[in-house]
């Protein structure tokens, strides 16, 4: 049977740090209660000329080298964003120039903190089909950008990064073993950007009610992400035949801890089978399971014939899991 497999993955994250500390001298919080309420205590930030593909560029570059593989060996780009450079071009077409992967096609796809895995159905798919069978796959995000520092209830969460993986054809028994993603576009004003699309071109106006910034209805969304989360991690194992104690790994979207510990609960999964990394980089959105993947490949966390459970929740709404055979 052929289908997709991972064959390497690389991450990056911006040198500028960004501590509870700092945020305190900017907002009436304190490092106390965001390290209570998420778990998160610094979170990494673009420099003001630094775009998304740029981020996305030294993910993907690391995941080439460990691969051994040139740009040229790519047959398609996709990566997934909600801070793309520019409305267009994609930012999959600016990081194919930097890449210099001439024989891609590029595209990229916005499905908020869901986007990675959301990535990781389309190019299964298409290698399953037999369409593609080198896929680069990035999710890369320069969230500081858009985050309204004079709202502590969303400048607390925010972080900058992207992640890399190389997906490719096989037809051993491993790889991606299943994808499954949704959305309820019914519960989209829990979280968007209002600003600078068709709905609300940029202008005078959109800047002073500050739509040009990522509105979140915070423990609305709380709710509905926990319940989710819950209910599809066990759909998952439950739809390849697994017992979560067969289960290596968790590697769940960084967004909150008390979402990521009420997950591991459910599936009565002990916190050291659950890759946690919040406390360093806050939410990444789209890069943050790519970047906890690279992490955890590298620290030495996943190894030959490990099951391995992604799990993602975020704005549209949107959400999704994956389960890999490593
Ligand atoms: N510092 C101090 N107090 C604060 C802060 C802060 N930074 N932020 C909010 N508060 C206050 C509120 O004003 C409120 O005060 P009140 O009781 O006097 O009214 C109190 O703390 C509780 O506020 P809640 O919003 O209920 O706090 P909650 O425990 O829900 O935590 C948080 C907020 C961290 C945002 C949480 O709701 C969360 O993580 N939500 C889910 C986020 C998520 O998963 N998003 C999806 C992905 S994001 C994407 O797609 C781009």
């Amino acid at each position: 049977m052929l289908r997709g497999r991972i064959i390497s993955t690389g991450s990056y994250v911006p040198e500028n740090v960004i501590t509870n500390r700092d945020i305190e001298k900017i907002v009436d919080t304190s490092d106390e209660w965001i390290t209570e309420r998420t778990g998160i205590r610094e979170r990494r930030s673009v420099n003001g000329d630094q775009a998304s593909s740029d981020l996305a560029f030294e993910a993907a570059n690391s995941a080439l080298k460990r691969a051994n593989l040139k740009p040229k060996d790519i047959d398609l780009i996709i990566v997934a964003t909600i801070t793309g450079d520019m409305p267009f071009p994609s930012t999959a077409c600016f990081l194919q120039s930097r890449l210099g992967a001439k024989n891609a096609a590029a595209f990229d796809i916005n499905a908020t903190c869901s986007g990675f895995i959301y990535g990781l159905h389309v190019a299964n798919g298409l290698i399953k089909s037999g369409l593609h069978k080198r896929i680069l796959l990035a999710g890369a995000e320069s969230l500081t950008k858009v985050t309204d520092w004079q709202d502590r209830a969303t400048c607390i969460l925010f972080g900058d990064g992207a992640g890399a993986v190389i997906i490719e054809a096989t037809t051993e028994k491993r790889g991606i073993y299943s994808t499954h993603i949704h959305s309820d576009g019914n519960l989209s004003d829990l979280i968007s950007l209002p600003g600078g699309g068709s709905r609300y071109p940029s202008s005078r106006e959109t800047i002073l009610k500050r739509l040009h910034y990522i509105k979140m209805k915070g423990n609305e969304t709380f709710k509905v992400a926990v319940r989710t989360l819950e209910q599809l991690a066990e759909k998952t194992l439950e739809d390849n035949k697994l017992n979560p104690s067969q289960l290596s790994l968790l590697i769940p979207h960084q967004a909150n801890l008390r979402i990521i510990q009420a997950t591991a609960k459910r599936l009565k999964l002990p916190m050291e089978k659950v890759f946690v990394n919040i406390e360093k980089y806050g939410n990444t959105s789209a890069a943050s399971i790519a970047i906890a993947l690279d992490e955890a490949v590298r620290a030495g966390r996943i190894n030959d014939g490990d099951y391995i459970l992604l799990e993602a929740f975020g704005g549209g709404l949107t959400w999704a899991s994956s389960l890999i055979r490593w």
